[in-house]
């Protein structure tokens, strides 16, 4: 059994009163260590395809398995733990809580579900993973882009994930950074945490074991 398995997975739309599947009758499996990456033009699907891997969106039709459990059979509490426990979500664009430092940001996710202890070493830790511990005491408009993408894949990372979801993480980098990024998701691939990412630069395709394409709606696997 994978950690995330996608059966059949389906999400209509109406738009303009027409019924269309945004994303249409998608299988997926990913296993501890994976590192998926999803290319695909603007309005394939993509995005709905990780909000329903993520808990986040139910599927029209089909199952969304994490670690046996079918997502959206889970009442909302319930998968409000889980996904807090094991997924973790970079979601596309600018996501950090601009009144909390970098270092706060980083820490809320354990603070959430009012986990006691001491998490400040390693959210420091993961600041320095990510190459911004310089910043903790800064606020997220000081930061650049790359740096916020930064502080909000440490975020994603507090909690320990099994899963890290991740939706276009180095769209708007230069190419150094989104190098960068990669090397960072293939560490952590490596350390057991799947990776799932939807990306545009066909160069950083090669960071991943696996490549799919989406074209409107359907997940094809991407021949080397
Ligand atoms: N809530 C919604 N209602 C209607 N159509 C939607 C909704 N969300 C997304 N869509 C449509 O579904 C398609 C896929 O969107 P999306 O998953 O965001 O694509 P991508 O991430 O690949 O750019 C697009 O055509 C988009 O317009
Ligand atoms: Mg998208």
């Amino acid at each position: 059994m994978g950690l995330l398995e996608l059966k059949d997975v389906t999400k209509a739309y109406k738009r303009g009163g027409r019924a269309f599947n945004a994303v249409n009758h998608v299988g997926l499996s990913v296993e501890p260590g994976d590192f998926i990456s999803i290319i695909g033009r603007s309005g394939s699907g993509k995005s709905t395809l990780l909000n329903m891997s993520a808990g986040l969106l139910h599927p029209t039709e089909g199952t969304v398995l994490f670690e046996g459990n079918d997502l959206h059979r889970l009442k909302d509490k319930e998968i409000s733990f889980l996904r807090n426990e094991k997924i973790g979500y970079v979601p596309q664009g600018q996501s950090l809580l601009s009144n909390f430092t970098v270092f706060d940001n980083v820490c809320i996710p354990w603070f959430l579900f009012r986990r006691g202890g001491n998490t400040e070493g390693r959210a420091f830790t993961l600041l320095e993973k990510v190459g911004i511990s310089h910043l903790a005491a800064s606020y997220p408009r000081e930061l650049s882009g790359g740096e916020m993408r930064r502080a909000a894949i440490a975020r994603s990372l507090i909690n320990e994930p099994r899963l890290l979801i991740a939706d276009e993480p180095t769209s708007d980098l230069d190419v150094e950074t989104t190098a960068e990024i990669m090397r960072l998701f293939s560490d952590i691939a490596r350390e057991g945490t799947a990776v799932l990412i939807v990306t545009h630069e066909l160069d950083t395709l090669n960071y991943g074991n696996k490549t799919y394409s989406m074209d409107a709606g359907n997940l094809l696997p991407q021949s080397a």
